[in-house]
């Protein structure tokens, strides 16, 4: 049933595969096909899943990071058992039927930097571009695919599948310029997803886990601040993507508000509709009129954000 707005869709899709991720307590990788989506989102946007279509317990769909797209007819999701919504999705099987809204919200902006005064500017022709990916645990479902999707920007979105599941090596004949770092922490070693193997898809990993269970042990901020004099040279175009615990977006939006660098975060806020509709999930944003600022809503406005706008 198509929506409103053409770009997004509401159908009942087919489970492929529901399989629990080795070495982790309750995440799971769901792959979904949905041919529309799988060749439609950009990395941040979101799906709305109902799980149970012959009951009414939970009543409301559950929002999703469109995690990665496997191929042109089936994108996946990660999930961690959590409540009702998710643990509902838990018990699917291979041939199952859920209720896929989508792609939903705006994505991350990987072509343009943005100034204060939320004047937007190409980035640098001249300057390397430095993209830095800070990612906390169950966050990277909404940051995996930006490596495909950075290096086959300009390309269409069958371009964007063809290179998908290829290594930095290959993909990296798109944009020999552009260098893409992850920074990714957790508590411990088994909420570090794909850590043994997220590595093909970026140039530099760091890791960090709040035990000292893998990586370096403590804060992942901590990694950053080690590296950040490279990422404020002048040659240097550098961006910054992050998605994770709020304390950590809100350490990661001081620090780069402090050097001047540009941050989109992608927000987590208890959706009810996820659609714009019901006005639950707003949040206070800057604006030069209306005394300063503007409710906006993290689903439809959002879920990704530049920290500049956001209080
Ligand atoms: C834009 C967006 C993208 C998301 N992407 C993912 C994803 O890729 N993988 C994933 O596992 N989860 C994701 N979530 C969270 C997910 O939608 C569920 O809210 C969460 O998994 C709990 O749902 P539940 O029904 O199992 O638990 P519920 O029974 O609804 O709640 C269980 C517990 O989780 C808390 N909770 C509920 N919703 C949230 C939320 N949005 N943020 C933090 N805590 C919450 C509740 O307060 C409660 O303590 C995302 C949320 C948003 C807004
Ligand atoms: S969840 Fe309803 S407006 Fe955002």
């Amino acid at each position: 049933m198509p929506m409103d707005d053409k770009k997004i869709r509401s159908k009942i899709s087919e489970i492929t595969v529901n399989q629990k991720i080795k070495d982790t307590q309750g995440t799971y990788l769901l792959r979904i096909k949905d041919p529309f989506i799988a060749s439609n989102f950009k990395p941040g946007q979101f799906v709305m899943i109902k799980s149970n279509l012959n009951d009414f317990d939970p009543l409301l769909s559950r929002p999703y990071s469109i995690f990665n797209r496997f191929n042109e007819n089936e994108f996946e999701v990660l999930y961690r058992l959590s409540g009702k919504g998710t643990k509902s999705l838990g018990s699917l099987e291979k041939g199952d039927a859920v209720l896929v809204t989508g792609p939903l919200g705006n994505g991350f902006d990987t072509g343009i930097a943005k100034k204060s005064g939320f004047e937007k500017v190409k980035l640098s022709e001249e300057k390397q571009k430095i993209h830095v990916i800070v990612a906390g645990g169950i966050g990277i479902a909404s940051l995996y695919f930006l490596p495909q999707y950075i290096f086959s920007s300009g390309k269409d979105i069958q371009d964007r599948a063809g290179i998908q599941n290829r290594n930095m090596d290959q993909v990296k004949d798109y944009d020999p310029g552009n260098k893409i770092i992850l920074y990714y922490g957790s508590r411990t070693e088994t909420e570090l997803y794909f850590r043994y193997s997220i590595h093909a898809n970026f140039d530099e990993v760091y890791f960090s886990t709040d035990d000292g269970t893998f990586g370096h042990r403590g804060n992942i901020l901590e990694l950053v601040d080690k590296n950040i004099g490279e990422y404020l040279r002048k040659d240097i175009d550098a961006r910054f993507y992050s998605c994770g615990p709020k304390p950590m977006i809100a350490e990661l939006m001081r620090k780069t508000g402090a050097w001047g660098l540009s941050l989109q975060v992608s927000l987590e806020e208890v959706f009810a509709c996820g659609l714009g509709v019901c006005l639950g999930c707003v949040v206070k944003c800057k604006n030069s009129e209306n005394n300063g600022y503007v409710y906006k809503r993290v689903c439809k406005d959002g879920p990704v954000f530049y920290s500049d706008e956001l209080y």
